[in-house]
């Protein structure tokens, strides 16, 4: 287990994720990035690699090369093309060629300064180059600080899957600044939405109730209200992982709307719908599918798409064809990692506050696509 950054002098909060010697601290705070004691306790080592992309790059690269040059004798930087698009193995190269054109060695610090993909793809690269080399996850969009930057999962996409090639892979510490924040495009702030949105049914009602009482504040970005969003998202996935690691049974409900989401992004084309937005509408479906399994009542549903829509998500699935759209969504999904035996498994609520995973007839999640596609 590693040490904990200094933190006790500053207004930051920490969650902690148990996965005993693989054990981490998310810490979340404004003025995070420029303070070296940040990054304090880390692994010693000549040198650092800060992974992001062209436009994280211009905004933060230069002040945490500063924060880290207190502790790491060289600080280089790789930049990557920007997109859903670049989660690609020809990228991932781009790291593995920086890393090796400096020779970099076993000890060597990767650091992912960006959004969920800087950070899957970040996290995949530690976990392969020589075999394996310790990483901090610095995650700059909402999505990846409630989300993607906890809990180990690391991937590349397939032309044929979304983030089929991948490991579980920890990092060491999760830096959650703030600020950062401040620079998100408006329509990425209200993809990361949807993955706070997503704890609320699946295991908190009152997280839920908050979210919607406090939606026009985190809308208007209010640091206190983004603050408490981000803590108790981590608290729900932290409880979570810590009891599921590598995903054999509970962990799939953090994937609450990505069974649907997921086809939408790969039968839209990645990039075309961001993966909050797909998630987003994919919950919708996927309460829509819970309704007709008599899990939950309609009411909770149109709860559920309000908030969703008040939150700047789409609410209604595209057309992925015009011959047979519900058709294509199936062929989709039964690409979806949680497959067995070609048979699709939903993430459906079970009750308000409480998800499980299960099969539904193909029958049902026709009538359900069918009722929520334009
Ligand atoms: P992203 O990484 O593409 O970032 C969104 C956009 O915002 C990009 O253009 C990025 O350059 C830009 N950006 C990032 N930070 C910024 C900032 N502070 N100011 C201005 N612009 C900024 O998308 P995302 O939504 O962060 O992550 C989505 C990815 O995360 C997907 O690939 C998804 O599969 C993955 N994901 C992984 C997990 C996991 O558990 N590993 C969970 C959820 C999602
Ligand atoms: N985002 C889903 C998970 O981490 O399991």
């Amino acid at each position: 287990m590693q040490s904990s950054p200094d933190i006790s002098s500053r207004s930051a909060a920490q969650v902690q994720i148990n996965l005993g010697e693989r054990s981490y601290p998310i810490v979340i705070g404004g003025a995070l990035l420029a303070d070296p004691a940040t990054f304090a306790g880390l692994p010693r080592a000549a040198q650092a690699l800060i992974v992001t992309n062209t436009t994280v790059a211009p905004l933060y690269a230069s002040t945490l090369k500063a924060a880290l040059q207190a502790h790491f004798t060289m600080v280089h930087i790789v930049e990557l093309p920007d997109g859903e698009a670049h989660k690609t193995w020809e990228t991932l190269n781009l790291i593995f060629d920086t890393l090796l054109a400096h020779a970099c060695d076993r000890k060597t610090v990767l650091f992912a300064l960006g959004g969920g993909v800087v950070g899957d793809m970040t996290g995949f690269a530690a976990a392969s180059y020589m075999r394996g080399v310790p990483f901090v996850q610095v995650p700059t969009t909402l999505l990846a600080q409630v989300d993607s930057s906890v809990g180990g999962k690391t991937a590349i996409n397939h032309p044929l899957g979304k983030n089929m090639i991948g490991a579980f892979y920890q990092p060491l510490r999760v830096v959650c600044d703030l600020d950062t924040l401040k620079t998100l495009p408006p329509r990425e702030l209200s993809a990361g939405l949807a993955e706070v949105i997503k704890y609320g049914p699946i295991a908190d009602m009152a997280f839920l109730d908050w979210i919607e009482s406090s939606i026009d504040a985190l809308m208007a970005r209010d640091a206190t209200a983004l603050a408490k969003a981000i803590q108790r998202s981590c608290e729900i996935k932290a409880d979570v992982v810590g009891q599921d690691e590598r995903e054999s049974g509970l962990r799939a409900i953090l994937n609450f709307g990505h069974t649907f989401g997921h086809a939408i992004e790969a039968g839209m084309g990645y990039g075309a719908w961001l993966h909050g937005e797909a998630v987003g509408c994919g919950m919708v479906m996927a309460a829509e599918l819970s309704r007709r399994l008599g899990l939950v009542n309609a009411d909770f549903v149109a709860r559920l798409r309000a908030l969703i829509g008040k939150a700047g998500l789409p609410v209604v699935g595209p057309k992925l064809s015009t011959q047979d759209n519900a058709g294509r969504y199936l062929a989709l999904m039964r690409v979806d990692k949680k497959a067995e035996a070609g048979e699709i498994r939903f993430v459906v609520i079970d009750g308000p506050g409480r998800a499980a995973v299960r099969g539904a007839p193909d029958a049902l999640v026709r009538e359900v696509i069918d009722a929520c596609c334009v």
